[in-house]
């Protein structure tokens, strides 16, 4: 029996499918969702997941816990096609996805330096070393065409849902810093214009790279280094205690974005791409300048005035994302440099022309 034959009433076909499980803890939610929750013992399930991923010791950044989360969180945005949007505020998975983010977060805590020095961890975004090279590097030098389709179909599990986990934050902050995060958000959200939003722009560009550009199309071929930064993103908006993580993160996202955006766009142009497909990214190269000034003058600069405590969650957010955006860029070039796709399974062919 498939989860969309006994879909409750309310579920939305025009979310994304449910993805394949990929361990024990995706197995056991993913089976829960095909039924109500709290009916048909779907609970006890999750129960049982729990204590046996507590009794396994599951790695943070593994390809079981991150999807686990991910199907946790997706029911804040758009929920998955046949799933009870009931599941959303299922104390039991909330229970589930509070162990796993404990183990995450913690994960991240220890593998950053850590600190309180703000002002030291944004100085070290704002100047790249000149002998930086990662991936946008590579994909303006030499990239192929597969390595950029590849790209997009790991970044769409975020870009087509840009800037939402960045949304959460709003209601937490207050004053200065909030109005300008939501100025900064207005611009992601196109302005008031559906047509100029970061996410149809990038759904945009996928069209143009002969890709799919249904929301979580990609989700079953995306691994887990690529979920593990959009998840980051949803643990900081959705716990007001990591307000400040949320704002480091943002703030680090904007600062190191501009020149990366002007990287990918001349990738695509030397690719042959459209104008339509570099949109994306050209109008990330003059927004993000503007967006970085905004998140670290106004946005950092007046929450820290307010609570000055919170300078070391900020600094989490700035080297969580560093970590993750690192480990994901290590695994697309060492994947790329062996000639093998960097996704779980490669993209279909492309049509021959
Ligand atoms: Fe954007
Ligand atoms: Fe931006």
């Amino acid at each position: 029996m498939t989860a969309s034959t006994i879909a409750p009433l309310g579920t939305d076909a025009r979310s994304p499918r449910l993805p394949a499980p990929r361990g024990p803890l995706s197995e056991a939610v993913v089976t829960a969702f095909a039924r109500a929750p709290l009916g048909e013992a779907s609970s006890p399930m999750i129960t049982a997941a729990r204590e046996a991923g507590r009794r396994a010791s599951i790695d943070a950044f593994g390809e079981d816990l991150q999807l686990t989360l991910y199907l946790c969180y997706e029911l804040h945005y758009q929920g998955f096609s046949g799933v009870d949007p009931a599941w959303e505020w299922d104390p039991e998975l909330l229970r589930l996805r509070g162990s796993m983010e404990r183990h995450f977060l913690r994960a991240l805590r220890e593998r950053t330096p850590g600190g309180s020095d703000v002002g030291a961890a944004v100085d070290g975004l704002l100047t790249e070393p000149v002998d930086a090279f990662g991936v946008s590097h590579h994909l303006r030098d030499g990239g192929e065409l597969w390595q950029m389709r590849e790209y997009a179909a790991h970044r769409s599990i975020y870009h087509l849902k840009e800037a939402d986990p960045q949304a959460w934050v709003i209601p937490r902050l207050r004053g200065r810093a909030k109005a300008a995060l939501v100025a900064v958000e207005f611009d992601e959200y196109g302005g008031g214009r559906a047509e100029a939003m970061h996410s149809r722009l990038f759904a945009d560009m996928l069209e143009e790279l002969d890709l799919d550009p249904r929301y979580g199309r990609y989700l079953d071929l995306v691994p887990a280094r690529m979920l593990a930064i959009v998840n980051m993103m949803s643990l900081f908006g959705l716990h007001r205690a990591l307000r400040g993580a949320m704002v480091g993160h943002f703030a680090s996202v904007e600062i190191t974005s501009a020149p990366g955006s002007a990287r990918l766009a001349r990738a695509l142009e030397r690719l042959g791409a459209s104008p339509r497909a570099t949109r994306f990214y050209t109008e990330h190269i003059e927004a993000d300048a503007v967006h970085e000034q905004v998140l670290r003058r106004d946005v950092i600069g007046a929450l820290l005035e307010r609570e000055p405590e919170l300078a070391a969650d900020v600094v989490l957010g700035i080297q969580a994302t560093d970590l993750l955006e690192d480990r994901l860029g290590d695994h697309l070039l060492r994947c790329w440099q062996a000639g093998r796709s960097s996704l779980l399974r490669p993209l279909p062919a492309l049509p021959r022309s």
